[in-house]
């Protein structure tokens, strides 16, 4: 295959290329009939049934009806038999994002890694309501525009929920698909999203080794390294909601992407109420010991003195004691109520998503609510785009080139 800057398949024009995949190379084209920049994903094999499959994600994506899923434009093949994918072109990937802070010897924030995957997770809930599981979640397949807004591409390894598959990429494989045999689930694509939300926070992964047969069994069967020993910065919180979501057992993990990216989110601040709730308990006891001491420690100053002068232009001295006392003692009494309102009022309230700036018109829940009542077209082109893939036809397939990642 070769294909140059200027040459023309159908009505694009190549201008450069972007990147390569395992089997692919993507081109930045420009489509003559339209003049809007277009990303062509062509195979770099001669292949009739991959043709087919490309045709199968193109109807599928274009009928997700989800504002933060990578357009699929057309399907269609070069003028000598290589098949292609014409899609929406998008600014930049967070694989590129990944690389540049790196270069930088930066992370990106909590707030951050929420902010980008946030959009990725409401399109992982929208597809898991419709029964299909990603299944290739990582930094090459999140896209981000411009102006901040993400989206989500690559569905040609989805599946349906309840099947089993070794497709996958070997650095974000979940241990079911790592294991082949495992029926996948909505956690497996949690899985797959925390290891990218650890790669984003630590700039490492959870595993590390190069080779792909040493990443599989490592997600099958090693403990992942913990958060904080690859960035102490982070809040111990935080290590146990990504160490949780990486959970080997499905059952363990986050209920849903949205759940999962909502505790990235607010983990640092419940670590901090939750200091703040001990420091409260902490300082109960010395408000309650410290004034009854006092109080004890004056009465016996005060008793001789009271007995030996029982005069009674005394007594109002003797009784202003214990009021001067008893004052230590009401006073820290609001104190832990102030110290534990804000983990129990604001957290509620604030823990509901705001809606990103780049948030998708169509919410998955409305549209889940319509799936329920009919079946959407997106659904019925994956039954027959699902069933040509009979489970465990496909070993793990090699890191992208160009994707080499130092630790
Ligand atoms: N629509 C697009 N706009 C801009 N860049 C894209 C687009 N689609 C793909 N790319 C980039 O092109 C490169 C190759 O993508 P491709 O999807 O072919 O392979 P991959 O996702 O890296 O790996 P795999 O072979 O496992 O799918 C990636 O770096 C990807 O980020
Ligand atoms: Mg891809």
């Amino acid at each position: 295959m070769q294909i140059q800057p200027g040459d023309v398949i159908g009505s694009y024009q190549i201008y450069s290329e972007i990147g390569r995949g395992g089997r692919t190379v993507v081109y930045q084209v420009s489509q003559r009939t339209t003049g809007r920049w277009v990303a062509l994903k062509v195979l770099r094999k001669q292949d009739p049934r991959a043709l087919e499959e490309f045709r199968r994600e193109a109807e599928f994506t274009a009928n997700l009806g989800h504002g933060s899923v990578r357009q699929v434009y057309d399907a269609g093949q070069t003028p000598d038999g290589y098949p292609f994918l014409a899609m929406q072109f998008v600014d930049t990937s967070l694989r590129q994002l990944l690389r540049a802070r790196q270069e930088q010897g930066r992370t990106f924030s909590q707030q951050e890694v929420a902010r980008t995957l946030g959009p990725v997770a409401d399109v992982l809930d929208h597809v898991h309501g419709m029964g299909i599981v990603h299944l290739d979640i990582k930094p090459e397949n999140i896209f981000i525009f411009r102006d901040g807004q993400v989206v989500l591409g690559d569905f040609g390894s989805a599946r349906q929920i309840g099947g089993a598959t070794h497709e996958g990429t070997p650095r974000y494989l979940s241990p079911e698909q790592a294991a082949g045999d495992r029926l996948v689930s909505a956690q497996s694509d949690v899985y797959s999203l925390a290891v990218v939300a650890y790669e984003m926070l630590t700039g490492q992964l959870p595993f590390g080794g190069e080779l792909d047969i040493v990443l599989v069994r490592q997600h099958l069967e090693a403990t992942p390294r913990p958060l904080r020993q690859a960035n102490p910065h982070l809040p111990r919180e935080l290590e146990k909601v990504i160490g949780n979501a990486l959970s080997k057992d499905p059952r363990q993990r986050p209920a849903s992407a949205r759940a999962f990216v909502e505790r990235v989110r607010t983990a640092r601040s419940r670590a901090v109420s939750g200091r703040r709730k001990g420091l409260g308990r902490g300082l109960l006891i010395p408000a309650i010991v410290v004034p009854l001491v006092l109080f004890l420690g004056i009465a016996l100053i005060a008793l001789p003195i009271l007995k030996t002068t029982p005069t009674p232009t005394n007594t109002p001295t003797a009784t202003s004691l214990p009021t001067s006392t008893t004052r230590p003692t009401l006073t820290p009494s609001p104190a832990p109520t102030q110290t534990l309102a804000p983990t129990a009022t604001p957290r509620p309230t604030s823990t509901p998503k705001p809606p990103p700036p780049t948030q998708p018109p169509t919410s998955a829940s409305s549209a889940r609510g319509r799936y329920a009542a009919i079946e959407h077209p997106a659904t019925a082109t994956l039954h027959r785009f699902t069933s040509a893939f009979p489970a465990n036809e496909t070993a793990p397939r090699s890191p992208a080139q160009g994707d080499t990642y130092v630790q």
